[in-house]
């Protein structure tokens, strides 16, 4: 026991708003895996429900996104004997910690955050991107369009995630890093307003390589739900095939040495992720004397990707039946995560003021 305390609390989450992608699987889910490795490390791993609930609330998908993640989580690796794998609605104490710290959050500097902005300007169909869109936001709300204001308060929840679990690390991608400073920034506020220590600042994790940017299939940017370019884990191999072989590429090098186009650059960075050294160097050689065939290289990309996820997806198969299984896992994750959330929210309430007559 006393052992355990001295261990790094290291906690994250992905939102329950789908299947996962390859984007995920190397951005998060290979990250949470290599951590339990490690002994110095005490995990958590949540499906983030509640934070879902934000954009599109919708009770039918809801309960099976949950359902997916779990069983995506288990089947890529993350063990239920080294790592808490929890839901975050079976800890209620979230919600009240996220009640008394939005007492110390201000609405402006929510209103500021880049992804706040973002999600609005889709929810109320604002295309302008100006970056003073505050008002807009003010103005534009219907009956029919609104921005809700569990979405402004986003970073609170995700805050107290971390917060009431005392993270010290907390492995996520680059996208989620102002949310991360927002959760430092309420951490100090927090303490120093009460005069307490009481919660520590939390760290993006990443084990000292590149940040990892995972590209979608469609020539553009990142690979997202939303963009519509994803490879998911439970894709089965025709489908993961047919996805790279239709990868968006160009007409091909017509100089000796130059710059891939971004489509051709997206690939490369899928296949550094997905093969071995010496197959992208291959490639790289045959890019640079123009001597490459991109379907031979999308041919080898879909081979290396299948192999990755093949194994993933036999397991999201065997497990996601097993309704005993998952509902052990839950129970026994979200014991262990409410004993820790318990004590840190009885701790803030006793800092606040709030204390029983009785
Ligand atoms: N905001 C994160 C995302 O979109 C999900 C998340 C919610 C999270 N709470 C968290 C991640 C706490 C890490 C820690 O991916």
């Amino acid at each position: 026991m006393e052992e355990k305390k001295e261990k790094e609390i290291v906690l994250s989450g992905i939102r329950a708003t789908g299947n996962l992608h390859i984007g995920n699987y190397f951005g998060a889910l290979s990250k949470f895996v290599r951590m339990q490795q490690d002994d110095k490390y005490e995990n958590l791993f949540f499906v983030a429900d509640l934070h879902a609930l934000t954009t599109a609330p919708d009770p039918a998908a809801l309960h099976a996104n949950v359902r997916s993640i779990v069983t995506e989580y288990l089947a890529a690796g993350i063990d239920p004997e080294k790592s808490t794998i929890f839901v975050q609605s079976d800890v209620p104490e979230v919600s009240e910690l996220y009640l008394l710290l939005n007492m110390h959050v201000g609405i402006g500097e929510l209103m500021r955050t880049a992804s706040f902005k973002d999600k609005a300007r889709k929810a109320l169909g604002i295309h302008s991107d100006s970056d003073n869109i505050e008002s807009e936001i003010i103005g534009n709300e219907s009956t029919s369009k609104r921005v809700n204001a569990g979405l402004l308060t986003y970073p609170t929840l995700m805050a107290v995630d971390i917060l009431i679990q005392k993270a010290q690390k907390v492995p996520v991608g680059k996208d989620q890093e102002q949310h991360l400073e927002l959760t430092r920034r309420f951490a100090r506020r927090f303490n120093n307003f009460y005069g307490v220590e009481l919660f520590p600042e939390p760290y993006n994790f990443d084990f000292g390589g590149k940040p990892v940017k995972v590209p979608g299939l469609d020539g553009s940017g990142k690979m997202g739900k939303s963009e519509g370019n994803c490879i998911y884990l439970i894709d089965d191999e025709k489908t993961l095939r047919k996805k790279v072989m239709r990868a968006v590429t160009d007409q091909g090098p017509t100089e000796p040495n130059s710059e891939p186009t971004q489509p051709i650059a997206n690939l490369f960075s899928l296949m550094e992720l997905a093969s071995t050294p010496d197959t992208v160097e291959h490639f790289r050689k045959a890019y640079a004397d123009c001597s490459i065939r991109y379907g031979d290289l999308k041919k080898q990309l879909a081979e290396d990707l299948v192999a990755l996820t093949a194994p993933i997806r036999e397991r999201i198969q065997a497990i996601s039946g097993d309704d005993a299984y998952i509902g052990r896992v839950l129970r026994e994750g979200a014991e262990k995560a409410r004993e820790r959330a318990a004590r840190t929210l009885s701790e803030a309430r006793e800092v606040m003021g709030i204390r029983k007559f009785y």
